[in-house]
């Protein structure tokens, strides 16, 4: 019989226990699901709800079904639906009606809420560690790129040169937001579910607090009826996983671009790149492109719960169920992205050369020019205009800036010195964007020692 077969009088179908049923995919919360069961053991004993010796049984024979379940030794069944009822179900075969207690004083809509939070507060922990290993990584690449010149795009379009320490400094900033992101997340849903019954809280005397400290939560959820319904945490941290994708995936465009032979910026390491069945010379890079795609599937999640969640009477409903799948598949897909996307470009080489060759033709000096008019005395708008004119005096003329004699740069304005031609070399660009946040050496150098000490701050 089911554990809640009492007011019915005909068994269900076998399709709808099927169709019902989530243990197939929620058994990944055996663990989290035992030790919120044995904390609430653990409260009901020292409440005096059930005696200490049985609260005791109890645990027991909870840590029992653990190590069996870690031995592989248990088998669930589709039959008693999912991993909260499977495991009741086995607790009362083992110790017989003393396990029919472990239910006093919660439902399963509190239940299933806080092996939720446990689960995610734990996975949060695992990406950030991901994330902080992909920060030391690009620390470590910038640092020995601080004087790799590279051409700086917009609309992918050379546009000024910079370096590419300045460039995957930029990423930094970005994995930095979504490290501090996820720990805002992590700290906004660190309440306690349990204790708040099927909604309306409980008829025991119980003491939530102390279940909160044995579970490491920093408090209790304070409205009941909101922390059965409430799965805020999960769609928080689907945002915050498809931001993170969707760096990645910025990421991983760029370097594909890079990595072919049209810009030959870098070559993705043999080990981290794949072959064609039918061209023999082939070397893609698959790898980034599979994280590129990922990003889709976890936007599709954020986008499932969202609509899962939409227009939800208070309190639970069958409907969230579903949150199960779609946040396990975000978790299992992003943590293998964010580790294998540190790796290659940890492993990547980075051709230095072609990078600077590529910042030798676009004009990326044209900006310097303008600038350098402007300090010696002419307005913005009047220097753009004669630069745009300098501009297609080259194109005409088959010349890049710097080939320009101090002649040739006289006759365009009676603001160009006998300086100009020191000032447009693309190293001189970089070093003069004095501005903070810039692409200048000392500037980036010194965003490098910022980064290093957030990531010595984080634990
Ligand atoms: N398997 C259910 C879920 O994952 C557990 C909660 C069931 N609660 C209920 N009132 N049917 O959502």
């Amino acid at each position: 019989m089911k554990l809640w077969g009492g007011r019915f009088s005909k068994s269900t179908e076998k399709l709808v226990d099927e169709f019902n049923a989530s243990i197939y995919f929620d058994k990944k919360l055996y663990s989290h699901d035992i030790r919120g069961s044995i904390a609430h053991t653990k409260m009901l004993g020292k409440c005096n709800i059930i005696s200490e010796d049985e609260s005791l049984t109890i645990i027991k024979g909870l840590k029992g079904i653990l190590e069996d379940i870690e031995k592989g030794s248990i088998e669930f069944k589709v039959e008693y639906e999912d991993i909260h009822m499977n495991i009741e179900k086995i607790l009362t075969d083992r110790i017989g009606d003393v396990g029919k207690k472990l239910h006093t004083a919660r439902s399963r809509n509190d239940q299933v809420a806080v092996d939720m939070r446990l689960y995610l507060k734990e996975e949060i922990l695992n990406i950030c560690g991901l994330l902080k290993n992909l920060l030391v990584n690009l620390l470590e690449i910038s640092k020995s790129n601080v004087d790799t010149i590279m051409p700086g795009y917009t609309h992918l379009q050379r546009a000024q040169p910079i370096t590419l320490a300045y460039h995957l400094m930029a990423y930094f900033q970005m994995f930095k937001r979504d490290y501090l992101r996820l720990t805002d997340c992590l700290d906004r849903m660190d309440f306690l579910p349990l204790g708040a019954g099927a909604l309306a809280g409980t008829t025991y005397d119980t003491d939530r607090a102390f279940i909160a400290e044995e579970l490491g939560f920093k408090g209790i959820c304070e409205n009941s009826l909101d922390a059965i319904s409430d799965r805020d945490f999960i769609i928080e941290f689907l945002s915050c996983s498809s931001t993170i994708m969707m760096h990645l995936s910025r990421f991983c465009e760029e370097l594909i671009i890079w990595n072919s032979r049209e810009f030959d910026f870098i070559e993705m390491d043999d080990s981290f790149s794949t072959g064609s069945s039918i061209m023999p010379q082939k070397k893609n890079p698959d790898v980034a492109e599979l994280i590129r795609g990922k990003t889709g599937r976890i936007y599709g999640n954020l986008f499932n719960i969202l609509t899962i969640m939409k227009s939800l009477p208070l309190a639970y409903n069958k409907d969230m169920q579903e949150d199960k799948p779609l946040l396990f598949d975000t978790v299992e897909n992003i943590k293998p992205c964010l580790d294998i996307f540190s790796k290659m470009i940890a492993t990547m080489k980075i051709k230095k050369i072609n990078m600077k060759d590529a910042t030798k033709t676009g004009f990326m000096n044209a900006t310097d020019v303008a600038d350098y008019l402007v300090k010696n005395g002419l307005p913005f708008r009047s220097a753009h205009e004669v630069v745009g004119k300098m501009v297609l005096y080259c194109l005409k003329n088959n010349k890049n800036i710097e080939d320009l004699t101090l002649e040739e740069f006289k006759s365009f304005s009676s603001f160009f010195k006998d300086d100009i031609n020191r000032k447009v070399e693309i190293e001189s660009c970089i070093e003069s964007k004095v501005s903070q946040g810039s692409t200048s050496t000392n500037s980036v150098l010194l965003m490098i020692e910022k980064s290093k000490n957030f990531i010595q701050s984080l634990q």
